[in-house]
C-alpha cells in the first residue's frame, strides 16, 4: 500500500482554537459550552476519514501576562477550559471511527488515575483513545494543584519517565486473555493479573490495576515536545509526534534526525509518525482563498501573542521592553525549551527581545504555523510536497474558524488529496491503531521487554 497521510484535528475545550482571534471570527459559533458544538465537529472528521481528533489542553488560564487574568478573560485569549477527556466521550457517543485523544499531564495527574481515565475511556470508545503526554508549561499550573513555583524543565521530564512506566505497567497488568467470562467457572485467571508493585523516585503505585486491555490493547501515545529531552523522551515513548516547523527546509532536517533518533533508540521508525501543526485555509478560487485569508488575519489582535507567549514560556511579557533583549538567565528559566531554542534560531540573535519572540513565533496568530492558503489543488500540492521530501508522516490541522474551517478542509481538501492517493478513502478498521497503521500491542511483548531491559 502507498504511505498514506494521518490526519490530526487540533481541538480546544474552550472559546477559540489555537487561534485566539477565532472565537471573533464572524462565522465562528459560539456554543462551545455544549456537546452539540463538539458533536458537530466529530460528525464532519469523520464524514472526512479523519484519523485523529485531539485537544490541547492546560491546567490554568493564561493569566502570567500583566500578572492578573484580566488581559486574557476580557480578550477571550483561551480564557475557558473544560476538562477535554469528558468532551471526548460526547464526541465518541456521535462517530464510531474517529480517534479521539487529549491531552494530560504528567507533573500535576497522578499515573493510577490517568492510566485508569484512558483505559476506560478506551474501552468505552471500542479502542479509538489517544493520550497526549504533557509535562505542562507554567507556574499558574502549579498555583492550581497547590505548588508554588513550576519544577524545572528536565526534573519534569525525569519525572514524565517514571510516570510512563507506571502507566505502561499497569495498562500491560491484563494479559490478553485473562478474562475467561465462564459462569459455571471462573470469571478471570488471576495468574494473568498482575501487580505492579512500583517503588521509584517520584511515585509508588501497588496495583493491580483495575481496568482489562481495549481492543487496541491501550491508548495510542502522543509526545509533542522538541527540545533535545523532550525529543530523548519522545524516542522512548511516542507513536504519533507533533511538532512546530519553521518551514520546509528546517522540517526536513528535523524529520531525518528525529526518525534517526527514534532508530538509535531502537525503535522502527515507521512505528512513530510525525506530524506538524499547519492551518490550512481553502477556498473554490484562489480569490475566495486570500478574501478567506483576510478576514482570519483582521481577527488577531496584539495581546493575543503577549498572553500566549507569557503562558508558554512561564514568563510576564508585560514586564519588559518590547525592545529590551533577554538576558541569559532569562532565556535559562523560559519553560519550553523548543519554542525558545526556535526563536533565537530564526532570529539570528542569542539574546532576543519581545518584538523577536513575537514576530519569530507568531504566536496567537496563523503564522505561528505553516499556512497552507489556495484552493484544494493548490493547498494539496503544497501538503504533497511536505509529504513526500519528506518532512512529515501527517499533518495536525489547527482551526482558523469553528466548525467551518474543519468543513472547508473535509469537502474541498480531503477529495483532493484522496484523488491523488495520498489519504484514506475509507477507515481501515475500529481501532485507531488500525487506522494509523499502528500495530495492537500485546501484554506479553511489554513483559518480555521489561524483562531483556532487567
Ligand atoms: C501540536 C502541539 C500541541 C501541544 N499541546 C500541548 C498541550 O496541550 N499542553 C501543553 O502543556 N503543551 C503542549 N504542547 C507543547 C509541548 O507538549 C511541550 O510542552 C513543549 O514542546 C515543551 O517541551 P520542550 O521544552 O521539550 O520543547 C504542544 C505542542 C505542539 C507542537
Amino acid at each position: 500500500m502507498n504511505r498514506m497521510m494521518t490526519l490530526v484535528a487540533f481541538l480546544q475545550a474552550q472559546n477559540c482554537s489555537n487561534l485566539p482571534g477565532s472565537w471573533r471570527h464572524p462565522s465562528t459559533m459560539l456554543d462551545f459550552t455544549t456537546p452539540e458544538y463538539y458533536q458537530r465537529i466529530a460528525r464532519t472528521l469523520e464524514d472526512g476519514k479523519i484519523q485523529l481528533a485531539f485537544f490541547d489542553d492546560r491546567l490554568a488560564l493564561p493569566d502570567l501576562y500583566t500578572g492578573h487574568h484580566a488581559e486574557a478573560i476580557g480578550a477571550g485569549v483561551r480564557a475557558v477550559k473544560m476538562d477535554p477527556s469528558t468532551i471526548l466521550m460526547a464526541m465518541g457517543m456521535a462517530t464510531t471511527k474517529l480517534g479521539l485523544g487529549t491531552t494530560y499531564s504528567t507533573t500535576y495527574y497522578e499515573p493510577y488515575h490517568v492510566a485508569r481515565v484512558f483505559a476506560t475511556m478506551d474501552l468505552m470508545l471500542k479502542g479509538r483513545v489517544a493520550w497526549n503526554i504533557v509535562t505542562s508549561l507554567n507556574s499558574a499550573e502549579a498555583l492550581n494543584f497547590g505548588q508554588a513555583t513550576h519544577m524545572e524543565h528536565d526534573a519534569r521530564y525525569d519525572r514524565a519517565d517514571e510516570f510512563m512506566e507506571v502507566v505502561m505497567g499497569h495498562w500491560n497488568t491484563w494479559e490478553d486473555d485473562a478474562l475467561i467470562l465462564d459462569k459455571t467457572g471462573r470469571f478471570a485467571d488471576p495468574a494473568k493479573v498482575h501487580r505492579l508493585d512500583h517503588v521509584g523516585a517520584n511515585f509508588k503505585s501497588r496495583g493491580p490495576f483495575s481496568v482489562p486491555r481495549s481492543p487496541q490493547g491501550h491508548p495510542v501515545l502522543i509526545q509533542a515536545g522538541q527540545s533535545g529531552r523532550g525529543q530523548a523522551f519522545a524516542t522512548q515513548w511516542a507513536e504519533l509526534v507533533f511538532v512546530i516547523y519553521h518551514n520546509l527546509e528546517a522540517g526536513k532536517q528535523q524529520y531525518a534526525a528525529f526518525k534517526n533518533a527514534i532508530a538509535a533508540a531502537g525503535r522502527d521508525p515507521s512505528q512513530v509518525q510525525i506530524a506538524p501543526a499547519c492551518y490550512v485555509i481553502v477556498g473554490e478560487s484562489e480569490d475566495a482563498a486570500q478574501a478567506k485569508r483576510a478576514i482570519i488575519e483582521e481577527s488577531a489582535r496584539p495581546v493575543d501573542a503577549l498572553v500566549l507567549i507569557s503562558e508558554v514560556l512561564n514568563y510576564d511579557f508585560g514586564a519588559k521592553g518590547y525592545d529590551e533583549p533577554f538576558s541569559d538567565e532569562e532565556l535559562a528559566g523560559f519553560s519550553w525549551h523548543g519554542f525558545r531554542e526556535r526563536v533565537v534560531k530564526f532570529s539570528g540573535k542569542k539574546n532576543p527581545t519581545v518584538r523577536d519572540f513575537v514576530e519569530v513565533s507568531g504566536r496567537g496568530t496563523i503564522a505561528e504555523h505553516k499556512v497552507f492558503c489556495g484552493t484544494p489543488k493548490t493547498v494539496a500540492d503544497q501538503m504533497e510536497e511536505w509529504f513526500v521530501a519528506p518532512a512529515c508522516d501527517g499533518f495536525v490541522l489547527a482551526a482558523t474558524h469553528m466548525p467551518g474551517a474543519y468543513e472547508d478542509a473535509v469537502r474541498l481538501v480531503v477529495p483532493e488529496l484522496q484523488r491523488r492517493g495520498l489519504f484514506q478513502k475509507e477507515y481501515r478498521g475500529n481501532t485507531l491503531r488500525e487506522n494509523l497503521g499502528l500495530p495492537i500491542p500485546s501484554a506479553a511483548d511489554w513483559h518480555q521487554k521489561r524483562k531483556a531491559a532487567q
